[in-house]
């Protein structure tokens, strides 16, 4: 039977693909310990549960198109946490910040328009970006640098059919949290460009060692008026289910996005917007109380990656990722089978050592591997125990 060219071109994530291998094989009577998964372990809190159950109660029950008190509830969530007052019309709710950042590549890309983003990168951006018909131009970043971009690099990129930077700190697979003076320097040159910037803050409440996460919306009128914000529910509130998420920007933008899912999703279901909407109101105890026990594993996992030889970590700020180079192993012969790159080493340590993680190469970086630490304390150190052993 045909499928299309476009679906063609895409792989599928390789994140699903490992977290449903390691689920089989746990069906399967096998004992894997997981460290696949981009959510966090949580349940989602109490008190957004029941506001789910009140809103089925009262009939919220029907299409939406981003429903009022979502809205209403983001922009005050935003005035509160960064200062800024955004309209319900500068807002458009979508299906999580996934869907978020697909409708707005297609609300933004023509065919052949490129979208500068930072390697190592989040899975679905170069998809992403091709399946809105644009080109991902990819500026490498390297561990020594703490995956930060280097100015010269991101104007390398620069063409005259470039009409967007995608920033994301903390960082999905690196945990590298921009300063305030890297996120002011990469906005200079989308001002200096006449660019947009897109700005995936999906784990901007999820930060260690006293650090914040900027937004470039906070650095002044000039850059703000170029800024998405994208956002979603589902790592601070861990609501991945919900799947609700939203993009802040310029209204024209907003509208085009709005257009756009007017024929795809309409709106995220009315019951999980109502959800969401207490999450971001009501307190913010849940966010700090995970936050912590995130920074707690950060640190345990750090302490035992430094005790293994011949692997580097630089210390994850942010996010719920360790991205260990793990190259020096590769050329090495494990229980007969040689590891030569991210691919194989993940596969060797599903079969030999039952740990499930994900390659680097899906992030751009094949000489890492993603660790996600968003498991309990109990399955870091049987995981990190089995992975000592198997790299001995
Ligand atoms: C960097 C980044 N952006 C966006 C998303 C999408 O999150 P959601 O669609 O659940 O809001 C993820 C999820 O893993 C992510 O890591």
């Amino acid at each position: 039977m045909k499928t299309s060219k476009r679906v063609a071109r895409i792989p599928p994530s390789e994140t699903l693909a490992i977290t449903a291998r390691a689920k089989q094989m746990k069906q399967e009577g096998i004992d894997v310990v997981s460290f696949g998964a981009g959510e966090p372990d949580f349940d989602t809190p109490a008190h957004i549960g029941e506001a789910a159950k009140r809103a089925i109660d009262a009939g919220e029950t029907k299409y939406t198109s981003g429903i009022n008190e979502l809205k209403a509830a983001i922009a005050a969530a935003i005035e509160r946490d960064m200062g800024l007052k955004y309209e319900t019309t500068d807002i458009c709710c979508s299906v999580g910040a996934k869907h978020a950042l697909h409708t707005l590549c297609q609300a933004i890309c023509d065919p052949g328009d490129e979208i500068i983003i930072v390697a190592p990168y989040w899975v679905s951006y170069p998809q992403m970006i091709r399946m809105a018909d644009g080109v991902a131009k990819v500026v490498n970043t390297t561990g020594d640098h703490g995956f930060v971009p280097d100015i010269a690099d991101v104007e390398a990129q620069l063409t005259d059919r470039t009409i967007a930077l995608l920033i994301n700190s903390p960082s999905n697979p690196t945990g590298a949290v921009f300063s305030r003076d890297v996120v002011k320097a990469l906005s200079e040159v989308a001002v200096a460009n006449d660019l947009l910037i897109i700005s995936d803050e999906c784990y901007d409440k999820i930060v260690f060692d006293g650090l914040q996460a900027t937004s470039p919306a906070t650095l002044g009128d000039a850059c703000r008026e170029r800024v998405l914000v994208v956002n979603s529910v589902s790592k601070t509130y861990s609501m991945t289910g919900w799947r609700v998420g939203w993009t802040a920007g310029p209204a024209e933008i907003i509208k085009a996005m709005n257009t756009y899912q007017s024929h795809e999703t309409s709106n995220p279901c009315s019951i999980a917007e109502m959800a969401a909407a207490a999450g971001l109101l009501e307190s913010q105890d849940c966010v700090e109380q995970m936050r912590q026990a995130f920074e707690q594993r950060r640190d345990y996992v750090v302490q035992r990656v430094e005790a293994m030889d011949g692997v580097t970590l630089p210390k994850p700020q942010g996010a719920f990722y360790a991205f260990p180079d793990v190259s020096q192993h590769y050329g090495r012969t494990f229980t007969g089978r040689q590891v030569t790159n991210s691919a194989t080493m993940i596969e060797y340590l599903l079969d030999e050592a039952k740990v499930a993680a994900v390659p680097g190469d899906a992030f751009g970086a094949d000489a890492h591997i993603r660790i996600s630490f968003a498991t309990s304390m109990e399955q870091l150190e049987k995981g990190f125990d089995r992975i000592a052993a198997a790299l001995k």
